[in-house]
């Protein structure tokens, strides 16, 4: 059973609004992630007939798709997006859109043309612009998954970097000098992010903790600039809120 601690704050130094739920194990905590997920998917199908949810890349969210591919749904109602890509090959295993097929997509019945991969192939430039036209089709995403790194960065938004916050950001940018490796990515802009009716930050791992700190300190950390009218949600190892 798993507990979870419950508290909100507003974060200091932007209207962010962040509620941050604590969980005593990662898998207490990915359980809760994917029952989330479904529960978003569920809300929007009964109201819209279907469901835009746009992925986390990196490693934490794996279990989580791994988790959904046992799940049993009407998964022609759902549509996937990418919060970020990193420019690889196409069939490259770093690549974030493998990680979630190998994991999750590849093994339900989504079909190929809802899938939505940033075709960072093209270069980090091109694609950039291809995805800004296939975004510029949905103009609220349901569900938007994030995860965070050490530095504080989400999707491809690094710290001293451009964020795309602004209201006249475009919806994507193309990135050239990552501090994480791939150096050129492809990230969907903060302002674009924050176009969701709802967004999840999955968070573990105590490597995370002094972004986590920062951000609930108030500091201006790439991911304190997501902010959606109806706030984000960070499903965090308990761990990690105890300083
Ligand atoms: C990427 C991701 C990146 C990731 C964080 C956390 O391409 O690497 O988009 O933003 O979500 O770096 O990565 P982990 O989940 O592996 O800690």
């Amino acid at each position: 059973m798993s507990s979870k601690i419950n508290t909100s704050q507003l974060n200091n130094n932007s209207r962010q609004q962040c509620r941050w739920h604590g969980y005593p194990t990662i898998s207490s905590l990915e359980f809760a992630a994917t029952q989330a997920i479904l529960n978003a998917s569920q809300q929007a199908v009964s109201q819209n007939g279907e469901f835009h949810i746009v992925l986390a890349g990196g490693s934490t969210p794996r279990r989580v798709y791994e988790l959904l591919r046992t799940k049993v749904t009407d998964w022609s109602k759902w549509h996937i997006y990418f919060g970020d890509e990193r420019c690889l090959p196409a069939d490259h295993p770093e690549r974030n859109n493998r990680m979630a097929a190998e994991a999750w997509l590849d093994h339900v019945s989504i079909p190929a043309s809802q899938i939505h991969i940033i075709p960072t192939e093209q270069g980090a430039a091109a694609a950039a612009s291809t995805y800004a036209q296939t975004l510029s089709k949905v103009e609220v995403f349901d569900l938007v998954i994030l995860g965070l790194g050490e530095d504080g960065h989400t999707a491809s938004l690094f710290p001293d970097h451009d964020w795309g916050a602004s209201p006249n950001s475009l919806s994507t940018l193309a990135v050239f000098d990552a501090p994480k490796p791939p150096s050129e990515r492809v990230s969907l802009t903060a302002r674009r992010l924050s176009q969701t009716r709802q967004l999840i930050f999955l968070v573990s791992g105590s490597t995370k903790r002094q972004a986590i700190i920062d951000w609930r300190n108030g500091q201006a950390i790439p991911a304190a600039a997501i902010s959606p009218d109806n706030g984000v949600d960070v499903y965090l190892e308990e761990q990690l809120l105890q300083t």
